[in-house]
């Protein structure tokens, strides 16, 4: 057992010990890119009561279909393109408890100037969707 998941079970217990385990979370995430380097490791730690500000609910956005090994980390995942505006507002525009936004993508495109005009509104479809229904 990794010393994360342990952590997350230990979390749990505590919870449910207390009487608490249906309390509404103080820190709601949304993670852009959860399947990526960043994104993963920010899926495995947030849920941890140690976090600080934890235990997080944690909502996770990427295009492709939950892969299995994401299966045991306990996040809402949400498959969306971020790229795409219609997708985003769709999906992304129903989250109303999101209290912190952790985008952790990127476009990687041939020229600067098309890197920035994707990655511009990549972040622009995400803020749109989500802050108008933030807490
Ligand atoms: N890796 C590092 O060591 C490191 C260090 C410091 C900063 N950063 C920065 O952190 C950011 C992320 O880096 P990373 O290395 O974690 O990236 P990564 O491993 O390439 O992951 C990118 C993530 O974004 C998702 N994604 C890509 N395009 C998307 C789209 N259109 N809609 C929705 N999801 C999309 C990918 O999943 P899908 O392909 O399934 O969509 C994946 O989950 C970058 O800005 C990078 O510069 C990285």
């Amino acid at each position: 057992m990794s010393w994360w998941w342990a952590g997350a079970i230990g979390a749990a217990k505590q919870q449910s010990e207390n009487g608490d385990a249906f309390r509404v979370h103080r820190s709601v995430a949304l993670v852009i890119g959860v399947t990526g380097i960043v994104g993963n490791s920010l899926a495995e730690i947030l849920p941890l009561s140690d976090t600080p500000g934890g235990p997080w609910k944690v909502y996770g956005v990427a295009r492709r279909p939950r892969p299995n090994w994401n299966l045991d980390h306990p996040v809402e995942y949400i498959q969306c393109d971020i790229s795409n505006t219609a997708d985003t507002q769709a999906k992304l525009s129903k989250l109303t408890d999101v209290t912190h936004i952790f985008y952790v993508t990127w476009a990687l495109r041939f020229t600067e100037a098309e890197n920035i005009e994707a990655n511009n509104l990549m972040f622009r479809n995400v803020l749109q969707a989500v802050i108008p229904n933030a807490p």
